[in-house]
């Protein structure tokens, strides 16, 4: 798969909602209960990232859950990327970009959502050919106007910011031409997921399915 064709299919997948949930999940029991919420919430695209020792069977579990999209998240190294694709994810997002990771998302056929944090890396990344990219920490290296300055010289780069987004935040994001979704873990935190709640999580889903009409 060229970096092109990845960034389109991650395109497609940002296209779906606003918000894409980045989920760390312990119990691989909660993992359709999970999923099930969130798409019911209006919310398909799903990050399951890979910090937890449950993350791949999860990955698994939730695929068969109809109407999602799953995805693997926090890929480092050449080994997550097999893992994520053999547990059935349909695409790939790491907080940064190595050569060694992008050639593995590249042979492995998985589109990936690398991330970036400055122009330099926006760029480095665009010359290979992806031009959809996770814009990450967000919040700490400038939110969404230093997204905004990033896309007067990069018009042509499409970004999924996260980190230390919430619903605060989130419509100023979302408010830029060079953003196609969100990524945030408020909307299925530690907590609610921990206490099992589901209901809440459909709701805040709800929620932020709205941000974008
Ligand atoms: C992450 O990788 O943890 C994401 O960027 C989510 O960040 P958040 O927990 O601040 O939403």
């Amino acid at each position: 798969m060229t970096p092109q064709s990845a960034s389109d299919a991650c395109a497609e997948i940002c296209a779906l909602a606003p918000v894409m949930p980045v989920l760390v999940v312990n119990d691989v029991d909660d993992a359709r209960p999970l999923a099930q919420a969130l798409i019911a919430g209006g919310l398909p695209a799903l990050e399951v990232t890979l910090r937890t020792p449950a993350a791949l069977d999860v990955i698994d579990a939730m695929s068969s859950v109809a109407g999602g999209v799953v995805g693997a998240g926090t890929l480092l190294t050449v080994a997550d990327v097999w893992d994520a694709k053999q547990a059935g994810a349909r695409f790939g997002v790491s907080p940064g970009a190595t050569e060694q990771l992008l050639q593995a998302a590249q042979e492995a056929d998985l589109p990936l959502l690398p991330g970036a944090a400055t122009a330099t890396e926006v760029m480095r990344l665009l010359e290979r050919g992806y031009w959809m990219q996770k814009f990450f920490p967000a919040e700490a290296i400038g939110g969404a106007a230093a997204l905004k300055a990033i896309g007067a010289p990069l018009p042509q780069v499409g970004f999924c910011p996260t980190g230390g987004i919430s619903p605060a935040n989130a419509a100023d994001y979302l408010a830029l031409a060079n953003v196609h979704c969100i990524g945030g873990s408020w909307v299925a935190n530690a907590g609610l997921i921990a206490a099992k709640n589901w209901g809440e999580i459909e709701k805040l889903s709800r929620n932020a399915r709205k941000l974008r009409t």
